[in-house]
């Protein structure tokens, strides 16, 4: 089925993984979440990820915008994953309730 990777990168760090990922699990889309307008996964993916920077100890806004409005689907049974770069300090940017 394949594997999906949506990123946000202000600088250049979060865009490295995502690549670096999508190389390792091959057959992967890379989606930039700074596009406007509603994402739908129309397909089946087997692996969802989120990749992006902490901004001020949590999710940037335009990721938290991003995934609340994603239309998932019928992707209720694929791996998701999120992974967050960080420059110090991470605080709570994995618990987000989103
Ligand atoms: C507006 C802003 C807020 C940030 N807040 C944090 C933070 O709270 N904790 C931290 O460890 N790093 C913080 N950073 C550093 C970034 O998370 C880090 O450099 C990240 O790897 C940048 O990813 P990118 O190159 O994909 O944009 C912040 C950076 C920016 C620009």
């Amino acid at each position: 089925m394949g594997n999906i990777v949506f990123y946000f990168s202000g600088t250049g760090n979060s865009l490295k993984v995502a690549k670096t990922i999508a190389n390792e699990l091959e057959n992967t889309e890379i989606i930039s979440m700074a596009k406007p307008g509603n994402y739908s996964l129309k397909k089946q993916y087997d692996t969802i990820g989120f990749i992006y920077p902490t901004y001020f100890w949590g999710l940037p806004k335009k990721v938290i915008e991003f995934v609340s409005n994603l239309d998932f689907g019928n992707n209720k049974n694929a791996y998701y994953y999120a992974i967050a770069t960080y420059g110090g300090e991470c605080g709570k940017c994995d618990k987000s309730n989103i």
